[in-house]
């Protein structure tokens, strides 16, 4: 069941990262107990891989044991879904829209699987996984016990939860209880959204037109606006959505950002700050759509960075270091990845 020496480039969206010292693939959650305890024989590090669309992997490989979560299984009952952390996330959203369940259907098309989903607390036209989810099943290395965490204990936020922090870095997340609802009204408050079904700025005297909304319609949209505007992996194209998480600041850090540049966007959280959008900064700062040898910046979406034949991590790094310095230069802005960068000294 464990193998040695497995390229990982064949297993991560952006086709790039080097060899796993160790592998093994999860099928069943009975499976996880046997593979850690020979880690713990051998001291080795454990590394989770979901789908790889959402990591950049380190040229040199990992040294360690590396699990592909690979356990299945979607059950609904009622209002009420089971889905194993290796499902494909697309198909839990697909199969609760087919099924008139809502609360997921504006996060259709999000590569990955559903353990990485909870990872990173998936976000995407004004609704996130956290606001559906129940609880999340997760194996707990040090103990070898398996335990049920809340939402609550989940420690969501913006792309993170407790699984991205020390306190649950023992966890291995398997499966997935999510509660939709019977009872919806559309949310198609994000803009593209709206400007998809034609009400533009005349949301509030829509209300009656937008009920009627399908929850198929909506996802029929987000796959449409999403197809559109972000680049999707191919067998010569490498990608993994946004790099960057979108940059918060405090308002008067805002206010004395547009005072020069008053195009720039911000959405304010209502709580003395203000979330930027990356891919309009990085856009400015003219790396839209820029090619250097085998990486570079999207044409359509300035947020998502490409990789192209034979690339390699480093060659994504220098771009995404080149991008964080020029815009720091011209906005006085952070980025920071939102991409999982793994080096040898772990995540950075
Ligand atoms: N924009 C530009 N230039 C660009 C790209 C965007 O000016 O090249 C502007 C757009 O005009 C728009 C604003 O930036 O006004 C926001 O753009 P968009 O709606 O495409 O969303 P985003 O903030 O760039 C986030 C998520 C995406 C998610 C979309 C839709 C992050 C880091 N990214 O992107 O998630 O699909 O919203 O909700 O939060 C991902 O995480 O991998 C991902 C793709």
């Amino acid at each position: 069941m464990i193998q040695k020496n497995i390229s990982l480039a064949q297993y991560t969206t952006f086709h790039i990262g080097g060899k796993a010292e160790f592998f093994a693939e999860i099928k069943r959650k009975e499976e996880l107990g046997e593979v850690i305890n020979f880690a713990k024989k051998h001291k080795l590090k454990i590394f989770i891989l979901g789908r790889g669309s959402n990591v950049l992997l380190p040229d040199k490989g990992i040294k360690g044991l590396v699990l592909k979560m690979s356990i299945k299984g979607i059950i609904f009952q009622d209002n009420i879904v089971y889905a194993g952390a290796g499902e494909k996330w697309d198909k839990v959203v697909a199969m609760a829209v087919s099924k008139n369940l809502g609360g997921i259907e504006n996060l259709s098309l999000i590569p990955g699987t559903v353990g990485g989903a909870v990872y990173q607390n998936i976000g995407a036209y004004g609704a996130e996984l956290k606001d559906v989810l129940e609880s999340v099943d997760v194996f707990d290395i040090k103990s070898g016990e398996i335990k049920k965490l809340s939402n609550k204990e989940c420690l969501f936020a913006y792309r993170t939860s407790i699984f991205q922090k020390s306190a649950g870095k023992n966890y291995i997340i398997f499966g997935v209880i999510l509660k939709l609802s019977t009872i919806f009204f559309p949310n198609i408050k994000y803009p593209d959204l709206t400007k998809n079904f034609n009400l533009y700025s005349h949301y509030d005297r829509a209300l009656d037109t937008i009920s009627k909304i399908t929850l198929n319609e909506i996802r029929k949209a987000v796959i449409k606006i999403r197809k559109s505007k972000l680049d999707y992996p191919t067998a010569s194209i490498g990608t993994a959505g946004s790099f960057f998480k979108n940059p918060v600041i405090t308002i008067s850090n805002f206010q004395f950002l547009i005072s020069n540049r008053p195009d720039i966007k911000g959405r304010d959280l209502g709580n003395g700050l203000v979330k930027l959008s990356a891919g309009q900064l990085i856009e400015m700062a003219w790396w839209k759509g820029k090619q250097f040898r085998n990486v570079g910046v999207s044409e359509k979406h300035a947020l998502v960075l490409v990789s192209y034949k034979k690339a390699k991590a480093k060659d994504i790094l220098r771009l995404a270091n080149k991008i964080q310095k020029s815009v720091k230069t011209k906005f006085g802005v952070t980025l920071e990845p939102e991409v999982k960068i793994y080096g040898k000294h772990g995540i950075m």
